[in-house]
């Protein structure tokens, strides 16, 4: 089994019962950044792509008008979801085979990135990239280590299911369709309000990215190449 089926396996479930009381508790960057976007009232359609049970979905769409829509792997938030938030569109996926169709002004991506078992990364990209719209933005959060690291995930001793902290920002970037709009970096283990320096280990960040197919390539005229 991979790590993608032990999370839509049932770890997503154990998940959502372990934090499901605590969610939507803490500092939210994802939210906050949104509310910080200038352009963000020509943002309409959203999808959170490793919603739990939509909760920031549900948060944001007392802001915005258009379609709501999350994927998550654990089969119980997105039935609590379903039934707590009827107006948003929940469904049970994974990020590697997004059951969407089109794409969105705005995707949110927050700490999923670190669980995705490393054989489905690539396809995993190439699907939150599918659902961004050009010219669209793409929030995306998680652990910020000053270089790659995994840690064993303790609620799963000895099934090499692993915690993966690395800049997942820099694998869109490197793309060279998206750019980085804004970021702030932060202590996941000890959320606060303040700015405060923050060991490699537990440093995270909420990145802003906008995506554009043309807009950042230098236009160097003809060549014969
Ligand atoms: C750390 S939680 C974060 C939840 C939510 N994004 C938030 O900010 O509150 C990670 C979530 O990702 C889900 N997940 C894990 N692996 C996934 C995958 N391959 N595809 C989609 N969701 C996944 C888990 O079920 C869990 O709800």
């Amino acid at each position: 089994m991979n790590q993608d089926e032990v999370f839509f396996g049932g770890e997503g479930d154990a998940w959502f019962h372990r934090n499901q009381a605590a969610l939507g508790k803490h500092v939210d960057w994802p939210s906050r950044m949104f509310d910080m976007l200038e352009n963000r009232n020509n943002i309409r359609d959203v999808a959170e792509l490793g919603c739990a049970n939509g909760w920031r979905l549900n948060t944001l769409s007392k802001k915005i008008k258009g379609r709501l829509v999350g994927v998550d792997a654990s089969k119980e938030a997105i039935l609590d979801g379903q039934s707590r938030y009827p107006h948003l569109q929940l469904h049970h996926g994974t990020l590697a085979n997004l059951p969407l169709e089109g794409t969105f002004d705005l995707v949110i991506v927050n700490f999923v990135f670190h669980w995705i078992d490393r054989a489905t990364l690539a396809t995993s990209l190439a699907e939150v990239d599918r659902v961004t719209r050009d010219e669209g933005f793409l929030i995306l959060g998680d652990f910020l280590p000053d270089f790659p690291q995994r840690r064993p995930y303790h609620h799963r001793p000895g099934e090499n299911v692993y915690t993966y902290k690395q800049d997942y920002a820099c694998l869109f970037r490197a793309l060279g369709t998206y750019t980085e709009v804004a970021r702030i970096t932060f202590n996941h283990d000890h959320p606060a309000q303040t700015i405060q320096p923050t060991p490699s280990a537990h440093r995270a960040a909420c990145v802003v990215l906008q995506k554009s197919l043309q807009g950042y390539y230098h236009d160097i005229g003809h060549s014969a190449g």
